[in-house]
Protein backbone atom coordinates (compact mmCIF):
# COMPACT_ATOMS: atom_id res chain seq x y z
CA UNK A 1 0.00 0.00 0.00
CA UNK A 2 2.63 2.72 1.04
CA UNK A 3 4.74 1.44 -2.13
CA UNK A 4 1.36 2.16 -4.41
CA UNK A 5 1.14 5.59 -2.79
CA UNK A 6 4.98 6.14 -3.14
CA UNK A 7 4.26 5.40 -7.09
CA UNK A 8 1.48 7.66 -7.22
CA UNK A 9 3.15 10.44 -5.75
CA UNK A 10 5.92 10.15 -8.10
CA UNK A 11 3.48 9.66 -11.23
CA UNK A 12 1.71 12.82 -10.34
CA UNK A 13 5.12 14.69 -9.37
CA UNK A 14 5.81 13.99 -13.09
CA UNK A 15 3.02 14.78 -14.85
CA UNK A 16 3.08 18.45 -12.97
CA UNK A 17 6.96 18.18 -13.56
CA UNK A 18 6.93 17.68 -17.69
CA UNK A 19 6.40 20.97 -20.21
CA UNK A 20 2.91 20.27 -22.00
CA UNK A 21 1.73 21.22 -24.82
CA UNK A 22 -2.50 22.09 -25.42
CA UNK A 23 -4.48 21.91 -28.11
CA UNK A 24 -7.93 21.86 -27.69
CA UNK A 25 -9.18 24.61 -25.03
CA UNK A 26 -12.00 27.09 -25.75
CA UNK A 27 -10.95 30.21 -24.42
CA UNK A 28 -14.51 31.04 -23.46
CA UNK A 29 -14.61 27.60 -21.52
CA UNK A 30 -11.77 29.20 -18.80
CA UNK A 31 -13.96 31.89 -17.86
CA UNK A 32 -14.22 31.04 -13.77
CA UNK A 33 -16.83 32.33 -11.50
CA UNK A 34 -14.86 34.93 -10.07
CA UNK A 35 -13.77 36.79 -13.16
CA UNK A 36 -17.38 36.46 -14.50
CA UNK A 37 -18.99 37.80 -11.61
CA UNK A 38 -16.41 40.65 -11.91
CA UNK A 39 -17.32 41.08 -15.86
CA UNK A 40 -20.82 41.40 -14.65
CA UNK A 41 -20.30 44.20 -12.03
CA UNK A 42 -17.82 46.21 -14.65
CA UNK A 43 -19.92 46.04 -17.56
CA UNK A 44 -23.43 46.27 -15.75
CA UNK A 45 -24.42 42.64 -17.14
CA UNK A 46 -26.82 40.99 -15.14
CA UNK A 47 -26.54 36.99 -14.55
CA UNK A 48 -28.46 34.36 -13.47
CA UNK A 49 -26.23 33.62 -10.39
CA UNK A 50 -26.64 34.87 -6.78
CA UNK A 51 -22.98 33.91 -5.34
CA UNK A 52 -20.06 31.83 -6.90
CA UNK A 53 -21.88 28.98 -4.88
CA UNK A 54 -24.82 29.20 -6.54
CA UNK A 55 -22.66 29.06 -10.26
CA UNK A 56 -21.19 25.64 -9.00
CA UNK A 57 -24.52 24.23 -8.58
CA UNK A 58 -25.91 25.37 -12.00
CA UNK A 59 -22.70 23.37 -13.60
CA UNK A 60 -24.18 20.06 -13.16
CA UNK A 61 -24.96 18.61 -17.11
CA UNK A 62 -26.61 16.20 -18.60
CA UNK A 63 -25.27 16.16 -22.24
CA UNK A 64 -22.94 18.67 -24.73
CA UNK A 65 -26.13 20.96 -25.23
CA UNK A 66 -26.85 21.62 -21.84
CA UNK A 67 -23.00 22.57 -21.34
CA UNK A 68 -23.55 25.08 -24.54
CA UNK A 69 -26.99 26.31 -22.91
CA UNK A 70 -24.60 27.67 -19.97
CA UNK A 71 -21.50 28.64 -21.35
CA UNK A 72 -22.74 31.06 -23.94
CA UNK A 73 -24.84 32.72 -20.90
CA UNK A 74 -21.26 33.00 -19.03
CA UNK A 75 -19.59 34.53 -22.38
CA UNK A 76 -22.47 37.45 -22.34
CA UNK A 77 -20.17 39.08 -20.08
CA UNK A 78 -17.29 39.57 -22.29
CA UNK A 79 -17.62 43.10 -24.00
CA UNK A 80 -14.73 45.31 -24.48
CA UNK A 81 -10.82 44.52 -25.43
CA UNK A 82 -9.80 44.44 -22.01
CA UNK A 83 -12.21 41.65 -20.89
CA UNK A 84 -10.61 39.60 -23.38
CA UNK A 85 -7.27 40.37 -22.41
CA UNK A 86 -8.76 39.77 -18.82
CA UNK A 87 -9.89 36.46 -19.57
CA UNK A 88 -6.89 35.39 -21.92
CA UNK A 89 -4.31 36.55 -18.84
CA UNK A 90 -6.11 34.53 -16.36
CA UNK A 91 -5.61 30.88 -18.64
CA UNK A 92 -2.19 31.80 -18.89
CA UNK A 93 -1.22 32.25 -15.40
CA UNK A 94 -3.25 28.44 -15.33
CA UNK A 95 -0.91 27.59 -17.63
CA UNK A 96 2.29 28.81 -15.53
CA UNK A 97 0.64 26.59 -12.83
CA UNK A 98 0.39 23.59 -14.92
CA UNK A 99 3.62 23.39 -17.22
CA UNK A 100 1.76 24.41 -20.24
CA UNK A 101 4.66 25.87 -22.15
CA UNK A 102 2.20 25.69 -25.62
CA UNK A 103 -0.91 26.47 -26.26
CA UNK A 104 -3.09 26.42 -29.10
CA UNK A 105 -6.70 28.34 -28.01
CA UNK A 106 -9.88 28.21 -29.45
CA UNK A 107 -11.96 31.10 -29.84
CA UNK A 108 -15.87 31.82 -31.35
CA UNK A 109 -16.23 35.25 -32.68
CA UNK A 110 -19.98 34.35 -33.77
CA UNK A 111 -20.81 34.32 -30.00
CA UNK A 112 -19.50 37.74 -30.15
CA UNK A 113 -19.90 39.09 -33.08
CA UNK A 114 -24.04 38.43 -32.78
CA UNK A 115 -23.77 40.09 -29.58
CA UNK A 116 -22.39 43.55 -31.39
CA UNK A 117 -18.41 42.99 -30.16
CA UNK A 118 -16.01 43.94 -32.51
CA UNK A 119 -14.19 40.57 -34.13
CA UNK A 120 -11.14 42.92 -33.28
CA UNK A 121 -12.16 43.52 -29.90
CA UNK A 122 -11.43 39.72 -29.72
CA UNK A 123 -9.29 38.96 -31.37
CA UNK A 124 -6.60 41.92 -30.06
CA UNK A 125 -7.65 41.34 -26.69
CA UNK A 126 -6.50 37.56 -27.03
CA UNK A 127 -3.96 38.48 -29.08
CA UNK A 128 -2.30 40.99 -26.84
CA UNK A 129 -2.56 38.93 -23.67
CA UNK A 130 -0.81 35.70 -25.81
CA UNK A 131 2.08 38.19 -26.79
CA UNK A 132 2.86 39.27 -22.94
CA UNK A 133 2.97 35.64 -22.29
CA UNK A 134 5.19 34.96 -24.68
CA UNK A 135 7.29 37.67 -23.55
CA UNK A 136 6.56 37.08 -19.49
CA UNK A 137 6.83 33.20 -19.02
CA UNK A 138 7.99 32.43 -22.58
CA UNK A 139 4.83 30.55 -23.55
CA UNK A 140 3.97 30.06 -26.72
CA UNK A 141 0.95 29.83 -28.83
CA UNK A 142 -1.54 29.79 -31.90
CA UNK A 143 -4.95 31.29 -32.22
CA UNK A 144 -7.91 28.74 -33.77
CA UNK A 145 -11.03 30.42 -34.58
CA UNK A 146 -13.95 28.07 -34.29
CA UNK A 147 -17.33 27.92 -36.68
CA UNK A 148 -20.55 27.77 -33.99
CA UNK A 149 -22.22 24.80 -36.29
CA UNK A 150 -25.49 25.30 -35.02
CA UNK A 151 -25.20 28.28 -37.15
CA UNK A 152 -25.54 28.29 -41.26
CA UNK A 153 -23.04 27.87 -43.03
CA UNK A 154 -23.82 31.37 -44.90
CA UNK A 155 -22.99 32.73 -41.25
CA UNK A 156 -19.39 30.80 -41.41
CA UNK A 157 -18.57 32.17 -44.53
CA UNK A 158 -19.30 36.01 -43.60
CA UNK A 159 -17.15 35.15 -40.44
CA UNK A 160 -14.35 34.14 -42.04
CA UNK A 161 -14.53 36.88 -44.36
CA UNK A 162 -14.35 39.19 -41.52
CA UNK A 163 -10.91 36.90 -40.14
CA UNK A 164 -8.91 37.70 -43.30
CA UNK A 165 -8.32 40.91 -42.10
CA UNK A 166 -6.59 39.41 -39.12
CA UNK A 167 -5.48 36.44 -41.30
CA UNK A 168 -1.66 36.91 -39.47
CA UNK A 169 -3.36 36.11 -35.88
CA UNK A 170 -5.24 33.17 -36.62
CA UNK A 171 -3.44 29.85 -37.71
CA UNK A 172 -6.25 27.71 -38.20
CA UNK A 173 -10.29 27.16 -38.29
CA UNK A 174 -12.51 24.79 -36.28
CA UNK A 175 -15.59 23.58 -35.64
CA UNK A 176 -17.44 23.21 -32.23
CA UNK A 177 -20.96 24.13 -30.76
CA UNK A 178 -23.80 21.62 -30.95
CA UNK A 179 -22.67 18.45 -32.89
CA UNK A 180 -25.73 16.32 -33.26
CA UNK A 181 -27.78 16.92 -36.68
CA UNK A 182 -24.93 19.79 -37.39
CA UNK A 183 -21.92 17.11 -39.28
CA UNK A 184 -19.10 18.36 -41.02
CA UNK A 185 -20.61 18.27 -44.29
CA UNK A 186 -22.94 21.40 -43.61
CA UNK A 187 -19.87 23.13 -43.38
CA UNK A 188 -17.91 22.02 -46.38
CA UNK A 189 -17.65 25.16 -48.69
CA UNK A 190 -16.43 27.24 -45.83
CA UNK A 191 -13.47 24.96 -44.89
CA UNK A 192 -12.92 24.99 -48.67
CA UNK A 193 -12.73 28.31 -49.39
CA UNK A 194 -10.51 28.37 -45.04
CA UNK A 195 -8.09 26.11 -46.81
CA UNK A 196 -7.47 28.22 -50.07
CA UNK A 197 -6.94 31.01 -47.98
CA UNK A 198 -4.38 28.90 -46.08
CA UNK A 199 -5.39 28.29 -42.39
CA UNK A 200 -4.95 24.47 -40.70
CA UNK A 201 -8.26 23.03 -40.28
CA UNK A 202 -9.19 21.18 -37.51
CA UNK A 203 -13.00 19.88 -35.95
CA UNK A 204 -14.89 18.49 -32.97
CA UNK A 205 -15.96 15.30 -34.34
CA UNK A 206 -17.17 12.14 -32.85
CA UNK A 207 -17.45 13.51 -29.12
CA UNK A 208 -21.37 12.62 -29.19
CA UNK A 209 -22.24 11.94 -32.53
CA UNK A 210 -21.27 8.63 -34.33
CA UNK A 211 -18.14 7.90 -36.59
CA UNK A 212 -19.53 9.02 -39.82
CA UNK A 213 -19.29 12.93 -38.28
CA UNK A 214 -15.38 12.04 -38.26
CA UNK A 215 -15.37 10.11 -41.95
CA UNK A 216 -16.76 13.35 -42.71
CA UNK A 217 -14.85 15.76 -40.96
CA UNK A 218 -11.73 13.93 -42.63
CA UNK A 219 -12.98 13.49 -46.46
CA UNK A 220 -14.77 16.63 -47.01
CA UNK A 221 -13.61 18.98 -44.33
CA UNK A 222 -10.36 17.40 -45.06
CA UNK A 223 -9.02 18.86 -41.36
CA UNK A 224 -5.69 17.20 -39.94
CA UNK A 225 -6.45 17.08 -36.51
CA UNK A 226 -9.61 15.96 -34.91
CA UNK A 227 -11.49 17.60 -31.62
CA UNK A 228 -12.42 15.00 -29.19
CA UNK A 229 -13.30 11.66 -31.73
CA UNK A 230 -13.65 9.24 -28.70
CA UNK A 231 -16.02 7.72 -30.72
CA UNK A 232 -13.76 6.24 -33.42
CA UNK A 233 -13.49 3.52 -31.37
CA UNK A 234 -16.83 1.62 -32.49
CA UNK A 235 -15.47 1.41 -36.30
CA UNK A 236 -12.66 -1.18 -37.23
CA UNK A 237 -12.14 0.81 -40.25
CA UNK A 238 -11.61 3.94 -39.00
CA UNK A 239 -9.56 2.90 -36.24
CA UNK A 240 -7.29 1.69 -38.70
CA UNK A 241 -6.84 4.04 -40.38
CA UNK A 242 -6.36 6.85 -37.95
CA UNK A 243 -3.95 4.86 -36.38
CA UNK A 244 -2.11 4.54 -40.16
CA UNK A 245 -2.22 8.16 -40.88
CA UNK A 246 -1.35 9.28 -37.69
CA UNK A 247 -4.26 11.57 -37.26
CA UNK A 248 -4.23 13.71 -33.66
CA UNK A 249 -7.15 12.98 -31.30
CA UNK A 250 -7.48 15.86 -28.81
CA UNK A 251 -9.11 14.09 -26.53
CA UNK A 252 -10.24 16.00 -23.08
CA UNK A 253 -11.37 13.63 -20.49
CA UNK A 254 -12.83 15.76 -17.68
CA UNK A 255 -14.93 16.80 -20.41
CA UNK A 256 -16.10 13.61 -21.71
CA UNK A 257 -16.99 12.70 -18.12
CA UNK A 258 -18.92 16.02 -17.33
CA UNK A 259 -20.80 16.05 -20.46
CA UNK A 260 -21.92 12.63 -19.90
CA UNK A 261 -20.38 10.91 -22.73
CA UNK A 262 -18.45 8.41 -20.62
CA UNK A 263 -20.69 7.41 -17.03
CA UNK A 264 -17.53 7.52 -15.34
CA UNK A 265 -13.43 7.86 -15.77
CA UNK A 266 -12.91 4.11 -15.48
CA UNK A 267 -15.58 3.69 -18.84
CA UNK A 268 -12.92 6.24 -20.36
CA UNK A 269 -11.74 4.70 -23.86
CA UNK A 270 -8.53 6.79 -23.70
CA UNK A 271 -6.31 3.97 -22.71
CA UNK A 272 -7.70 1.55 -25.58
CA UNK A 273 -7.33 4.29 -28.20
CA UNK A 274 -3.81 4.88 -27.03
CA UNK A 275 -3.01 1.26 -26.56
CA UNK A 276 -4.26 0.62 -30.64
CA UNK A 277 -1.69 2.79 -31.34
CA UNK A 278 -3.78 6.34 -32.09
CA UNK A 279 -2.29 9.71 -31.66
CA UNK A 280 -3.45 10.65 -29.08
CA UNK A 281 -3.70 13.79 -26.74
CA UNK A 282 -4.93 15.05 -23.13
CA UNK A 283 -6.65 18.52 -22.81
CA UNK A 284 -8.76 20.15 -20.86
CA UNK A 285 -11.53 22.10 -23.24
CA UNK A 286 -13.34 24.26 -20.77
CA UNK A 287 -11.66 24.02 -17.67
CA UNK A 288 -13.82 26.34 -16.25
CA UNK A 289 -16.94 24.19 -16.06
CA UNK A 290 -15.50 20.58 -16.10
CA UNK A 291 -13.48 20.57 -12.87
CA UNK A 292 -10.20 21.38 -13.38
CA UNK A 293 -6.79 22.49 -15.93
CA UNK A 294 -4.63 20.70 -18.09
CA UNK A 295 -3.19 18.73 -15.28
CA UNK A 296 -6.31 17.59 -12.97
CA UNK A 297 -6.99 15.94 -16.56
CA UNK A 298 -3.75 13.80 -16.07
CA UNK A 299 -4.08 13.05 -12.78
CA UNK A 300 -7.84 11.82 -13.49
CA UNK A 301 -6.63 9.51 -15.58
CA UNK A 302 -4.20 8.15 -13.89
CA UNK A 303 -5.69 7.56 -10.92
CA UNK A 304 -8.63 6.22 -12.48
CA UNK A 305 -7.10 4.07 -15.56
CA UNK A 306 -4.07 1.79 -15.49
CA UNK A 307 -1.76 4.14 -17.29
CA UNK A 308 1.55 3.79 -17.14
CA UNK A 309 4.81 5.89 -16.81
CA UNK A 310 5.43 5.16 -20.40
CA UNK A 311 1.98 6.35 -21.54
CA UNK A 312 2.02 9.61 -19.39
CA UNK A 313 5.20 10.59 -21.43
CA UNK A 314 3.62 9.24 -24.97
CA UNK A 315 0.72 11.57 -24.29
CA UNK A 316 2.76 14.48 -23.40
CA UNK A 317 5.16 13.98 -26.67
CA UNK A 318 2.05 13.73 -28.85
CA UNK A 319 1.31 16.92 -27.94
CA UNK A 320 4.01 19.00 -28.76
CA UNK A 321 4.37 16.60 -32.52
CA UNK A 322 0.42 17.43 -32.57
CA UNK A 323 0.87 20.78 -32.47
CA UNK A 324 0.91 23.53 -35.53
CA UNK A 325 4.41 25.27 -34.73
CA UNK A 326 8.05 24.55 -37.09
CA UNK A 327 9.69 21.41 -36.66
CA UNK A 328 12.48 23.02 -35.13
CA UNK A 329 10.41 24.21 -31.92
CA UNK A 330 8.96 20.58 -31.59
CA UNK A 331 12.48 19.30 -31.46
CA UNK A 332 13.10 22.23 -28.89
CA UNK A 333 10.53 20.80 -26.89
CA UNK A 334 10.62 17.75 -26.93
CA UNK A 335 14.13 17.56 -25.74
CA UNK A 336 13.12 19.50 -22.88
CA UNK A 337 10.45 16.63 -22.19
CA UNK A 338 13.63 14.06 -22.58
CA UNK A 339 15.71 16.07 -20.31
CA UNK A 340 13.18 15.64 -17.54
CA UNK A 341 12.65 12.05 -17.83
N1 LIG B 1 -17.91 20.58 -27.88
C1 LIG B 1 -18.52 21.39 -28.74
N2 LIG B 1 -18.51 22.70 -28.61
C2 LIG B 1 -17.87 23.24 -27.58
C3 LIG B 1 -17.22 22.46 -26.67
C4 LIG B 1 -17.24 21.05 -26.82
O1 LIG B 1 -16.66 20.25 -26.06
N3 LIG B 1 -16.69 23.29 -25.76
C5 LIG B 1 -16.99 24.55 -26.14
N4 LIG B 1 -17.70 24.52 -27.25
ZN1 LIG C 1 -14.08 21.56 -27.39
Amino acid sequence: MENENKIGKRMIDLIKKLPKAELHLHIEGSLEPELMFELSKRNKIKIPYKDIEDVKKAYAFTNLQSFLDIYYAGANVLITKQDFYDLTHAYILKCVENNIIHTEIFFDPQTHTHRGISFESVISGIKEALEDAKEKYGITSHIIMCFLRHLSQEDAQKTLEEALAFKNDIIGVGLDSSELGNPPSKFEEVFKKAKEEGFKLVAHAGEEADVSYIFEALDLLEIERIDHGVQAIKSKELMKRLKEEQIPLTVCPNSNIELKVFENYKEHNIKELLDFGLNITVNSDDPAYFKGYLNQNFINLYENLDLSKDDIIKLIKNSFSSSFISEELKHKYLKKVNELI
